[in-house]
């Protein structure tokens, strides 16, 4: 449990089960205000779940204890749950990322030291027994979907029921069925920044600045990105009541590149007339619309057989290098695990220049154009049209267009 997914579900109205093992997460979580209720008994926790489903109260209820008792439960009790998920850290099975049921938080730690292979075992048999519930659970009208974190991959290598015959998953990954078609595609992605002054008035004035250009965006935006800016519009809202800071005064607002670098010059400015105290700095979560090459994740939308090349985070990196980043990253195995993934990153700071104001404008605009052009050239409709808009705003910019070809014609060529 890492706290923002049950302090998100609260936001968007909805009720939240999550269920962690480790009591010391638990209490750090429940004490920071991310999630509101803690259950140690499953009979108690399902009273508290139908009130509030009766009462359609959002709130979000944690379990402390192994989430494979908890989605048996839920399964044995035939209790209605509309989405589903995984969020255990299965990019690290052996060392502490999945607890397996049937053994407690200490057993598991001391057996994943003493007897690796027998805790491997362990693993595996949970996961399979884990994914039997949440196929029960599915087959009683439940969405479930990969979070990004192998929890399929995992299961699918422990045996569990989660292949089709033809050799893919029975569940999509959430990038696949959401992230990428709805967000990363058209250029949407988890923009962030940090103010320095670590002053919450900076960051109360940041929100307030990001919200407004956001709704300015709004008011011309097309239909087909109506829906993603008036969430974000909604969550940069009610950011600041939800109490989301725990250390750095910072933000993460998803947008798409004309959010972005409008955010970014109405922030500089802000700095430069002194409604900001000290500079902000920029940057964005590797999970992006460009940053990283990952098969299993954020390139799993990718149906041309690219997603499995490694060339849009450098091109990426180098790109923003160029443009003006005040620092690039490149590593691996950011979320998936090592050898998965490559990803890219940048860190921008706004001083309130005007040389700060052309770089930022120049090194977001290739941030995001260039993975939207890499999902274009993969022929994903929605970055198409991202993409001529982007050459529509900006006529400097000149990206090569896929052509669309029946298969029947090219198969006839063989
Ligand atoms: N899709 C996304 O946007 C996204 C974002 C962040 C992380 N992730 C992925 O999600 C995974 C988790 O990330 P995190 O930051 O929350 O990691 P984390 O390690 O902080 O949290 C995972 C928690 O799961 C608990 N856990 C493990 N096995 C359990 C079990 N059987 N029952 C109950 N609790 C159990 C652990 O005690 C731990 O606290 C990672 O693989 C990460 O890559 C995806």
């Amino acid at each position: 449990m890492s706290g923002a997914q049950a302090k998100a579900a609260v936001i968007a109205g909805a009720i939240a089960v999550v269920a962690e093992i480790n009591p010391l997460v638990v209490k750090k979580r429940h004490e920071q205000g991310w999630v509101d209720e803690v259950y140690t008994e499953l009979s108690e926790l399902e009273r508290r779940l139908m009130h509030a489903v009766c009462n359609r109260e959002p709130v979000s209820l944690a379990y402390q204890g192994n989430v494979v008792d908890l989605w048996e439960y839920l399964a044995a009790h035939k209790l209605q749950i509309e989405l589903g998920s995984d969020q255990t850290s299965l990019h690290n099975p052996w060392s502490g990322g999945y607890y397996p049921a049937g053994l407690t938080f200490e057993e598991s730690n001391s057996l994943m030291v003493s007897d690796p292979d027998k805790f491997r075992e362990a693993v595996r048999a949970s996961l399979r027994r884990q994914v039997e519930a949440i196929n029960l659970m599915s087959a009683g009208g439940m969405y479930f979907w990969d979070y990004g974190n192998a929890f399929l991959l995992e299961a699918s290598r422990a045996g569990a029921d989660v292949m089709k015959a033809d050799g893919t998953f029975i569940y999509p990954s959430y990038v696949q069925d959401i992230m990428g078609p709805l967000f990363f595609d058209y250029g949407f992605g988890p923009f962030r920044w940090v103010c320095t002054s670590g002053r919450p008035e900076d960051l109360d004035v940041s929100d307030k600045i990001a919200a407004g250009i956001l709704e300015e965006i709004a008011a011309t935006s097309p239909k087909e990105t109506e829906m993603q800016m008036r969430d974000n519009i909604h969550w940069i809202r009610e950011a600041g009541k939800n109490k989301l800071v725990v250390g750095s005064q910072a933000r993460i607002l998803y947008a798409d590149c004309e959010g972005r670098i409008k955010i970014a010059a109405a922030f500089n400015e802000a700095i430069r007339s002194g409604q900001i105290s000290a500079p902000i700095v920029l940057g964005r979560d590797h999970h992006d619309v460009s940053g990283t090459d990952s098969p299993y994740r954020e390139t799993s939308n990718i149906y041309d057989g690219s997603g499995f090349t490694a060339d849009m985070a450098i091109q990426n990196v180098i790109g923003d290098g160029f443009r003006g980043a005040t620092w690039v990253s490149i590593h691996n195995g950011g979320g998936v695990g090592w050898g998965e993934v490559i990803n890219g990153g940048f860190g921008m700071l706004l001083d309130g220049t005007e040389d700060a104001g052309r770089r930022l404008r120049m090194m977001l605009h290739w941030d995001v154009n260039n993975g939207i052009a890499r999902r274009a050239w993969a022929r994903n409709e929605e970055a198409v049209f991202a993409i001529k808009r982007a050459m529509q705003s900006e006529p400097g910019l000149m990206v090569t267009l896929p052509n669309q070809v029946e298969d029947s014609l090219i198969c006839n060529l063989f």
